[in-house]
């Protein structure tokens, strides 16, 4: 069977930030600068490095300013941060962000969980956000959370995906990306989901960020790359969770996707064996082995070695 791979896959590495910002203890800013100085040197063009939020909300995030000033030189390298009203917005633009993402829920209660909220207001809030953004030429990614389920509400309906997503691009977002925060979609319910958004949106302005939660993340990558979606959010070594989604793990391994990827001869630009240093290097600064297979697999294949 002729499969619609695409030809190359953009990586969008959310590590320093998704994978981070549920850890307990405070990482250091010089840790989360290392990490992102190996995430380059792997060949990650994308890497969202921080988010710009309520600090009394999301403590390790707190570090958002010293962060961004401690970037390394940026060439071609992107770095997206996240933002959820106009004051995070403000405080990202002040501190150089060049790209910020919103963040938008196709579950009213995870909204009012997540950014204290309902959907239609975030949608509200999002307004001066993008004209302030345009004003000053930075772009901006629309998130949509809770696309394959929802941890207070269960199933959620495509056709909801389908609304939050229309708007977020109507509002100017050059791309949404489709968040399953909880990690509980399947293929089935991944093809459903494209069946219903595809209708309707070109696969170029979508993205898969899947959470691994129930071991699913890589099916569900492999679903969305037969539908022709070519980018994908993934977190090294597995690092994440999300505060206001008790028990979701991370994202899925951007090692594991890679090793996907090459499988498939499909082009990302990334190094695997420089990816699985960056994943040593975080781990070893939070004191556990990586939850990718892949980066366990080669770690164990390099300590035998
Ligand atoms: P709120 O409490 O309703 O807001 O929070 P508020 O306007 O009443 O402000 C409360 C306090 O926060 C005030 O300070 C504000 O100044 C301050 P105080 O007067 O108490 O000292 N504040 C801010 N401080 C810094 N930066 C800001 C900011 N805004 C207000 N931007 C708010 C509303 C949205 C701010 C809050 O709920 C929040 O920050 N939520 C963020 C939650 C979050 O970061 N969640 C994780 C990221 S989303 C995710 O992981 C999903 C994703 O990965 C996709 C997926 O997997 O599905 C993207
Ligand atoms: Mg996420």
């Amino acid at each position: 069977m002729t499969k619609n791979y695409p030809r190359e896959v953009r990586i969008i590495e959310v590590g320093p930030r998704d994978g981070l910002q549920n850890e307990a203890a405070q990482v250091a800013t010089e840790i989360k600068l290392g990490l992102i100085e190996r995430l380059m040197a792997a060949g990650l063009r994308t890497i969202e490095a921080t988010a710009f939020v309520a600090p009394k909300w999301v403590p390790q995030m707190a570090d958002a300013p010293a962060v961004m000033a401690g970037l390394p030189a940026r060439g071609d390298v992107r770095f997206p941060v996240l933002v959820p009203n106009l004051k995070g917005f403000e405080a990202a633009l002040a501190a150089g962000a060049r790209e910020v993402a919103v963040f938008a829920a196709a579950s009213e209660s995870f909204s009012q969980r997540n950014i204290n909220c309902s959907v239609a207001e975030s949608l509200e809030r999002f307004v001066p956000v993008m004209s302030a953004a345009q004003t000053a030429g930075v772009a901006v990614r629309g998130y949509v959370s809770c696309v394959l389920g929802c941890p207070y509400e269960g199933e959620i309906a495509p056709e909801a995906v389908r609304g939050v997503s229309e708007r977020l691009l109507e509002l100017g977002c050059y791309e949404v990306s489709l968040g399953d925060t909880i990690g509980v979609g399947t293929a089935a319910s991944t093809a459903r989901l494209f069946d219903v958004l595809l209708a309707h949106i070109p696969a170029r302005r979508l993205a898969g960020h899947f959470h691994d939660t129930y071991g699913q993340a890589l099916a569900n990558v492999l679903t969305a790359l037969e539908y022709g979606i070519a980018t994908f959010d993934t977190s090294v070594g597995g690092l994440g969770g999300c505060p206001y989604a008790k028990g979701a793990t991370g994202n899925v391994a951007t090692e594991d996707v890679i090793y996907l990827l090459n499988g498939l001869g499909i082009e990302t630009g990334v190094q695997l064996d420089k990816l699985v240093d960056a994943a040593d290097y975080i781990y070893a600064a939070l004191g556990r082995a990586p939850a990718g297979r892949v980066a366990r697999a080669l770690l164990a294949k390099r300590n035998a070695a």
